[in-house]
């Protein structure tokens, strides 16, 4: 069954070989194809293009809308319960953030049964999909013991492939650091492993330090996991450099950075992954994306969704962010909050519209991406389909 999308005002593929748009070579260039149209074949997109229309069993006319690549999230923290809405208020009044609020979520999340929890996990994910996320990476992290954390990781597998075990999120108070990290490697992370796909930890002052970041990365690396770290959130350390010698998919936050972090980065297929609206929450400085852009390095952008410091599923928001604070371009943004993120997941057939990909895609209620920073704050996300289905927005009725 073959659907054709036609009447796009601007179409945004990343496609290449289209040489007027952004590619994984050129995230810079260009801004997609005017007037022009795509055609979907069950999952995948095979055409694009503009002019004459191809033939198709079914058409949807999108009335001059623009059209992008579906969102890759390759930051969340979905699972969990309770509300820290109290201590944005104490921080928006002057208190700083710090790593210990974690323990709050732990509380609570480990309170909360599995259906509460995935009651919670299922409005989160129908919430991202309608600000037009369609693939995104989900953490534990709010267990703290083994039978949570695999817990957690149960029932984020049942919204993505794309798990990832963050046993060393905090040191739960009263508990001695070192001691916990054995427990992390030593039963935490076998129990753990046949749920996720990487290992991540928070490698920061007042959570783990470099050396008991490295023992828990090294360890989930042994147990067959992709390497992921929070990195350089809070201040400068040695998370990023550490990401890149242990070669991390993905150094994350990456807000505090040396020239030597940024030079190791750039010089890495680790990617620097931004996440603007936690340094929006934390009234954090945000991280300097132009600086990284211009060493070489890869950058994705993602929303970090957690109770504590981003509670936001509006990849809008952050590419407005991106925009406004982090030096980047319109383009650039929306590269890394797509094609970006999926190089952080290491997909290649999400984050474009190129043939072959799968069809996740955003139909944006404006004419051009550019709205999607230059609107902040409005739901600018008509429709999303995910693997040529919609499954959010209103029904777009056939032309
Ligand atoms: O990525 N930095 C560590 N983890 C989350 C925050 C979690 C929380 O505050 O609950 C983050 O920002």
């Amino acid at each position: 069954m073959t659907l054709l999308l036609s009447g796009i005002g601007r179409l945004v593929t990343h496609d290449p070989t289209h040489p007027t748009e952004p590619s994984d070579a050129r995230p810079d260039v260009g801004a997609g194809l005017d007037d022009a149209w795509l055609v979907v074949d069950d999952d995948r997109v095979v055409a694009t293009g503009t002019g004459a229309l191809p033939a198709a069993d079914e058409r949807i006319d999108v009335a001059g809308r623009a059209v992008v690549p579906g969102f890759v999230d390759s930051h969340t923290h979905l699972v969990f319960a309770g509300d820290r809405g109290r201590e944005f208020t104490a921080r928006m009044a002057g208190q700083p953030y710090a790593a210990g609020g974690i323990a709050t979520t732990i509380a609570a999340t480990r309170a909360a049964d599995d259906d509460h929890l995935r009651a919670l996990l299922t409005r989160r994910v129908a919430e991202s999909q309608a600000a037009g996320i369609t693939t995104r990476e989900v953490k534990s992290g709010y267990g703290a013991t083994t039978r949570d954390e695999a817990r957690l990781l149960r029932l984020a597998r049942e919204v993505t492939s794309h798990t990832t075990f963050l046993g060393a999120h905090v040191v739960p108070p009263g508990t001695d650091a070192d001691a916990f990290v054995d427990l992390v490697v030593s039963e935490m992370l076998p129990a753990c492993a046949p749920l996720a796909e990487s290992v991540d930890v928070f490698c920061e002052v007042g959570a783990f330090d470099v050396d008991q970041s490295r023992a828990v990365l090294e360890a989930g690396i042994a147990a067959g996991l992709r390497p992921r770290i929070h990195a350089n959130q809070l201040g400068p350390g040695p998370g990023a450099r550490l990401a890149v010698e242990l070669g991390c998919a993905s150094a994350d936050h990456c807000t505090h950075l040396t020239d030597a972090d940024v030079a190791a980065l750039a010089g890495s297929d680790t990617v620097a992954t931004l996440l603007p609206a936690t340094d929006f929450s934390t009234r954090q400085p945000y991280p300097d994306g132009r600086r990284l852009l211009d060493a070489g390095a890869t950058v994705a952008l993602a929303t970090n969704c957690n109770p504590g410091s981003s509670f936001t599923t509006s990849m809008a928001f952050v590419l407005a962010l991106a925009v406004r604070h982090c030096g980047l371009t319109l383009d650039e943004a929306l590269w890394s909050a797509t094609r970006g993120g999926a190089r952080s997941l290491r997909r290649d057939d999400v984050g474009h519209l190129s043939p072959g990909a799968r069809a996740d895609l955003v139909v944006l209620d404006a004419p051009d991406p550019s709205h999607l920073a230059y609107r902040p704050g409005m739901p600018l996300v008509a429709a999303t389909f995910a693997s040529g289905r919609q499954v959010a927005g209103a029904p777009l009725p056939p032309a």
